[in-house]
């Protein structure tokens, strides 16, 4: 085993990716007596379980970031990469970098090095269509990505995997194919500029363009089901679509996946993504120098907390722990003030003494997230935690923060026909740079 992992994962511990699901063993602490003792101190997070599938932590506060770089074998974003990134942007860091929700990445470097010698690299992002509707924390990759390619007008393509749904999940072909349609108008209403946009869902563009499926065979060729095992944590009895599914994620990574856009050229390629998709680029990143392309580089973004608190990610699948895009404003309102996990104390008296625990208090992570304004942002960390804010106020401040990006999105979305869709699918040259 120990030479299988040295050889796939740049000599990570493919193993520590515990394909085990410990949801059962993690309780989600919403009332007041849980609380109590909240954030009292760190536990050692030794049992954080983070892979494609599965996210969660003992601690309140989350995954610990610092040791899954580590374990992950990634490099942390330092406020030197983001010094050199603002100068070769000529531009300030998004707040995402600037406040560490974007806290790790892959050869960054070398794609700001490109930047500077004035050569190509393209980003590409995805999503797994498993619902209907998206929840607020599906946007931050995509707000992301968004930025990176305002900065930097590259080229941008977006894959949608319809066929990793319905291999993971009770969800027929058809069906799978209209929720990726469906993700991809609230993909689109974000405002990606379709001229240098692409999406694709799997499941129909294989079809269409024989250079993918022939760059998935090229990769699969490479990775031995051992290695997937030790990477993915796969079993004897998982079915075989989902031991060659990993190599229909990497073959975007590969540029001659899209000859209708790069030609062929071997471009470099950013990939921004939560931290939970790095398995399938650690693979990618093992494979590509054998096929003759360059590594791709990544960055990566930590989770967005469940409503009940920061042990586990938000998730379409549990209602309750979501705001979701298509929520009115009175459900983003109730939702938020009555299951947002609080770092606030159980008595007023007592948070007036004590003061409350940002770290845990899921309306200061959605603010973290969403509130732009720097200034006003320290100006609550503060105040909630000298006691001078109650939760009851911080829960107000984020309901008022959430609700215009939602009701904005849905007016945006309403634009958003067919046809207008339609012209992001069509396999076209892109136009980018000047
Ligand atoms: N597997 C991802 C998901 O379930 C979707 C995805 C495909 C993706 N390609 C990607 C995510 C590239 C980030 C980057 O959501």
């Amino acid at each position: 085993m120990a030479e299988v992992k040295q050889t796939v994962v740049e000599g990570v511990d493919a193993l520590t990716l515990n394909g085990k699901s410990d949801a059962d063993t993690v309780e989600t602490a919403t009332d007041a007596q849980a609380q109590e003792t909240a954030g009292d101190e760190a536990t050692t997070n030794a049992d954080d379980v983070v892979d494609p599938w599965n996210v969660a932590s003992s601690n309140d506060a989350g995954v610990d970031y610092d040791k899954l770089i580590k374990r992950f074998g990634s490099s942390k974003i330092d406020d030197e990469l983001i010094a050199r990134f603002e100068k070769i942007t000529g531009k300030p860091a998004h707040h995402f970098l600037r406040r560490g929700l974007f806290f790790s990445h892959r050869d960054l470097h070398t794609i700001l090095t490109l930047r500077e010698q004035g050569k190509p690299f393209y980003l590409y992002t995805g999503r797994g269509p498993s619902s209907g509707s998206l929840h607020i924390g599906h946007l931050v990759p995509f707000i992301m990505t968004k930025w990176l390619q305002e900065t930097f007008d590259v080229p941008l393509i977006i894959q949608l995997t319809d066929d990793e749904k319905t291999l993971w999940k009770d969800l027929k072909i058809e069906e799978a194919i209209k929720l990726a349609r469906e993700n991809a108008k609230d993909i689109v209403a974000m405002g990606f500029d379709v001229n240098k946009t692409f999406i694709f869902n799997n499941l129909e563009f294989m079809g269409k363009c024989p250079a993918m499926y022939q760059n998935i065979i090229r990769i699969q060729k490479c990775v031995t089901f051992n290695q997937v095992k030790g990477i993915f944590g796969f079993g004897d009895s998982d079915i075989i679509g989902k031991i060659g599914f990993p190599a229909a994620q990497a073959a975007p990574a590969l540029s001659s996946t899209f000859p209708f856009i790069f030609g062929n050229k071997k471009v470099h390629c950013l990939i921004p993504c939560a931290i939970d998709q790095d398995p399938y680029f650690r693979m990618t990143r093992d494979v590509a120098p054998r096929l003759g392309f360059p590594k791709c580089a990544l960055l990566h973004s930590s989770f967005f907390p469940a409503l009940q608190g920061a042990k586990t990610k938000m998730s379409a699948s549990e209602q309750n722990s979501a705001v979701f895009l298509t929520d009115t404003p009175k459900q983003v309102k109730n939702k938020i003030n009555k299951y947002a996990f609080s770092g606030g104390r159980v008595t007023v008296e007592e948070h007036r003494k004590l003061g409350g625990i940002p770290d845990i208090d899921v309306a200061y992570q959605l603010l973290k997230f969403f509130l732009e304004d720097d200034a006003k942002l320290e100006e609550v960390r503060v105040a909630y935690s000298k006691g001078e804010m109650l939760t009851g106020e911080i829960k107000k401040l984020a309901i008022e923060t959430v609700t215009p990006i939602v009701e904005q999105h849905q007016a945006a979305r309403k634009l958003i026909t067919d046809e207008v869709l339609d012209k992001y699918f069509e396999l076209r040259p892109l136009k980018y740079g000047s």
